[in-house]
């Protein structure tokens, strides 16, 4: 019988649960023998595994977070620990993974193709930091997530003639902030891949004020600073009262959008599909409305590069 297993690895992100249910239905479609790989390459160093019928991922798709849990695992990180798993998978007879996850996950994903085990990668993280793929699941509802944030901020922003710093998550990307920032309204966008000016912004914050406006909303990047000193620093520059809100982790939680949950669903029957055709070390991604895959090595090599005309548009439409 041919096996897959699937797993979720690295920070959960919303629509998780709907591609394991994918996964999970489209290979018992073509006959598998599923397992489920708790907890991530680390449950697989510790042999945690459940067979998954159709019926087990029944009332997912809906549901943020990850059912199979996940977490980040130092040990995969090594060759030993990768030899470990490609020696636990062969003792389990299970000839084909499906790895969920960003590019630490990917990079684990790549190691076990090497050592023989058929991957497939499919990219989970609220980042957006994956090059190669226009969008990655997760991505949707964590901005969904910061514009409905930001909405209820402006309302206080706006009682008080106050600035609201927002702090948001991303790592080293700014495509959260950004993409939120413009769906949102937000009057400044800092991200890492953009030098900023505090003392511009102190500058176009009085501006604006003078102009009538009442709010005034910078969407921060996690990976442009130390959000507490720049805050500080900002009312001291504008002499208008400033406040920080980091929205945090509930950015990684909630019931994942539609597109979230579109995407995750097609990604998880394509990964299937591609082990059908007897693939190895690809990962998937959506370019336009198409479902794309290449070499997981090429897709982590890829630089995620900030799409700048959105950039110019939010500046743009915030004066
Ligand atoms: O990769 C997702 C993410 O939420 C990043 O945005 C953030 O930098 C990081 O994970 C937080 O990691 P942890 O869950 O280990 O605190």
């Amino acid at each position: 019988m041919k096996t897959v297993a699937v797993l979720t690895s690295g920070g959960d992100a919303p629509g998780m649960n709907a591609a394991i249910r994918s996964v999970v239905r489209y290979a018992r479609y073509f006959n598998y023998e599923v397992f489920g790989i708790k907890n991530g390459y680390s449950g697989l160093l510790d042999r945690d595994m459940i067979k998954l019928h159709s019926r087990d991922v029944s009332e997912k798709l809906d549901k943020g977070g990850t059912f199979l849990k996940t977490a980040r695992c130092k040990e995969f990180m090594t060759s030993e620990g990768v030899e470990k798993g490609a020696i636990i998978l062969n003792d389990a007879q299970i000839d084909s993974l499906v790895v969920i996850g960003g590019d630490g996950s990917f990079r684990g994903a790549k190691a076990l193709h090497d050592r023989g085990i058929k991957t497939i990668a499919i990219p989970g993280t609220i980042d957006n930091d994956l090059g190669y793929t226009d969008y990655t699941i997760g991505f949707d509802t964590a901005i969904t997530t910061v514009m409905e944030a930001v909405s209820k901020l402006r309302d206080t922003s706006s009682s008080h003639s106050r600035v609201f710093v927002v702090q948001v998550m991303g790592r080293n990307c700014g495509d959260i902030a950004l993409h939120a920032g413009v769906i949102s309204g937000a009057e400044e966008v800092i991200i890492p891949e953009v030098d900023f000016d505090i003392d511009e912004i102190a500058a176009n914050i009085k501006k604006g004020m003078a102009r009538g406006k009442s709010h005034y909303i910078i969407l921060m990047a996690e990976g442009s600073g130390n959000p507490f000193k720049f805050t500080k620093k900002l009312e001291e520059k504008s002499g208008i009262h400033t406040r920080l809100s980091v929205i945090g982790y509930l950015q990684r939680g909630g019931s994942p959008t539609s597109f979230d949950r579109m995407i995750a669903t097609r990604m998880g029957a394509r990964a299937i599909e591609l082990l059908e055709e007897g693939e190895s070390g690809i990962a998937l991604g959506i370019k336009g409305n198409e479902i794309i895959n290449m070499d997981i090595e090429n897709a982590i090599k890829y630089r995620d590069k900030v799409d700048m005309e959105i950039y110019n548009l939010a500046g743009v439409l915030a004066r």
